[in-house]
């Protein structure tokens, strides 16, 4: 039977480029809005030698992730799941960006969960902004929402968000996206534990500020994680989709129920390494 990895996100940026460090002998799926945009990735892939497949699939809303996971275990059995899929403060409103954020990984990995076996691993992509919010905006009482009040969860972190109101709707958006973020981290954890016992292993990957298309947006103003990074500098999508074929490999089977930050040391340098005095 036909191994399959998943690729929310995989129509460009680290998705992509994850897709390009997997082992050839499994298929490619890459879903996303844009079917032009998955097109071209598909066109890339089987240059390369990939067995690849393009899904239109908009991780926000829970029927679209369904198809894409029966249009997955269609194709064989589906040993991993990458979902890349994110929308930044730059790209779009707060609302959004938690549906699409964080609803999104919840419905990716509860749908996605019913049709993997044991020796299979989902790899939710967070960011390193989920490591820079205030304490009391964190609540996993408003977390566990997710599971038994979408509606309710999304109204109440958007009231966490707009406590950035005064800031500019950039800020009150930044909000939403590292909530979001951080929700993933904490979600991604609590599925490793439910899944663990049917052998589906999920863990969080927390990139830095990384020179794709969303990362150059977010940087246009200067980017001010670069200063905090050990190198100072981006991370590359290459560097990044290695990470994350590597966290998704089978042989990394001990890898569970934590986020893995790979961020150049930025998080560390802002808190304590590289603070101004
Ligand atoms: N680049 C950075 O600096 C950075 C830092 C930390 C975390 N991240 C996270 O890393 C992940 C990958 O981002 P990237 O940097 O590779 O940027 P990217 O190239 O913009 O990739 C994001 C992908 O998500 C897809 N997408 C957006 N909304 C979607 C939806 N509702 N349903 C399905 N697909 C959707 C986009 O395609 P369509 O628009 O065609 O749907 C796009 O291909 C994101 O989750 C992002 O938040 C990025």
């Amino acid at each position: 039977m036909a191994e399959v990895c998943v690729i929310t996100g995989g129509g460009s940026g680290m998705g992509l480029a994850a897709a390009k460090f997997m082992p050839k002998t499994k298929t490619i799926i890459v879903a996303g809005r844009t079917e032009k945009k998955l097109e071209g990735a598909v066109k890339e892939l089987k240059e390369l030698g990939y067995k690849a497949f393009a899904k239109v699939c908009d991780t926000s809303n829970r029927e679209s992730v369904r198809e894409l996971a029966e249009y997955a275990a269609k194709h064989g059995e589906v040993k991993n799941v990458i979902n890349s899929a994110g929308l930044s403060p730059a790209m779009s409103d707060p609302e959004t960006i938690l549906r699409v954020n964080a609803l999104g990984t919840v419905y990716m990995n509860q749908e996605f969960s019913k049709v993997m076996k044991k020796g299979s691993v989902i790899v939710d992509i967070a960011s390193n902004s989920a490591y820079i919010l205030p304490n009391f905006l964190i609540s996993t009482k408003v977390y566990k929402l997710a599971d038994t009040d979408e509606e309710l969860f999304v109204k109440k972190l958007l009231k966490k968000s707009n406590l950035a109101k005064s800031k500019g709707a950039y800020a009150v958006s930044g909000f939403a996206y590292s909530l979001s973020k951080n929700f993933v981290t904490w979600y991604a954890k609590k599925c490793a534990f439910e899944y663990g016992k049917n052998g589906i292993r999920v863990v969080s990957l927390s990139p830095g500020l990384i020179s794709t298309d969303m990362g150059n947006l977010e940087a246009k103003d200067g980017g001010m994680l670069i200063p905090f990074s050990a190198e100072e500098r981006m991370g590359t999508p290459e560097e990044l989709g290695f990470a994350i074929a590597t966290v998704a490999d089978e042989r990394n089977g001990y890898l569970a129920g934590v986020d893995v930050l790979v961020d150049g040391g930025s998080t560390n340098g802002m808190k304590e390494f590289k603070r101004k005095k």
